[in-house]
């Protein structure tokens, strides 16, 4: 399948129509892009506050919805990953949360230069087409530990598999045996292999499910002017939309 079948294009200059953008989203078969979003934080608060329901962090802009990913150093530090120059693999936002949001809204303010913090993407369906019954049942069984919660890779709610998946966490808070960071290290492959990439252009927001998909990036110049800004949500259940 070309790049292209996947992405589902609007444009913010044009009449959108939110009600098929939620769909678009629920189905989690596709990644949405918006073009010519602007670039505040406000307009992107109250657009995805009609689609969804948004998470906010004390991190954020103004402790709201809206956090600008850029490299920001404290005392020669990065103060996150998200905030440092590093290739970010493949992952799910919040995997330690207790209510995971089911989508991420990431809006290029301003691209990296060329071929530099390229977005990285992988669908669950790509994966599962990928896994045998056995390899899909022992993701299923085996818990791994998430900071404070237990949670296994992939999950079955309401009859559809979602996905889980965060290494940095899951290495930094509990002590792996060998055999299972080479099970990591298998997954990781597999994943990288899944993945496609997607260079997003100055006001492109793109919206993807975080619990049917995983995403990434590749590593940016530590003197980058790289800016998106990044929101997460959960979609409305068909009964909520108005
Ligand atoms: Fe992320």
């Amino acid at each position: 399948m070309e790049i292209q079948d996947l992405l589902i294009n609007y444009n913010w200059k044009q009449d959108l129509n939110l009600q098929e953008i939620t769909e678009d989203l629920r189905q989690g078969k596709s990644l949405v892009i918006v073009k010519d979003f602007p670039p505040h934080d406000d307009e992107l608060q109250s657009f995805i506050g009609r689609l969804g329901v948004v998470l906010n962090e004390k991190r954020n802009n103004n402790g709201k919805a809206v956090f600008d990913v850029k490299i920001t150093r404290r005392n020669n530090f990065f103060t996150s990953i998200a905030n440092s120059n590093l290739i970010f693999p493949l992952h799910t936002d919040c995997a330690d949360f207790d209510q995971i949001p089911d989508t991420v809204g990431l809006l290029c303010v301003e691209p990296a230069e060329e071929d530099q913090g390229i977005n990285t993407f992988m669908f669950l369906n790509d994966l599962l087409r990928h896994l045998s019954v056995d390899e899909r049942q022992k993701l299923l069984n085996k818990k791994w530990k998430f900071k404070n919660q237990e949670r296994s890779i992939l999950e079955i709610e309401n009859g559809r598999y979602k996905i889980c998946y965060d290494r940095i966490t899951m290495e930094s808070f509990s002590k792996l045996t060998e055999v299972e960071i080479e099970e990591l290290n298998n997954l990781d492959k597999l994943f990288k292999h899944l993945s496609f990439n997607i260079k997003l252009k100055k006001g492109d927001l793109i919206l993807f499910r975080n619990d049917l998909m995983l995403h990434g990036r590749s590593a940016i110049d530590t003197n980058s002017h790289r800016l998106m800004k990044r929101i997460r949500f959960t979609i409305l259940n068909e009964s909520l939309i108005p």
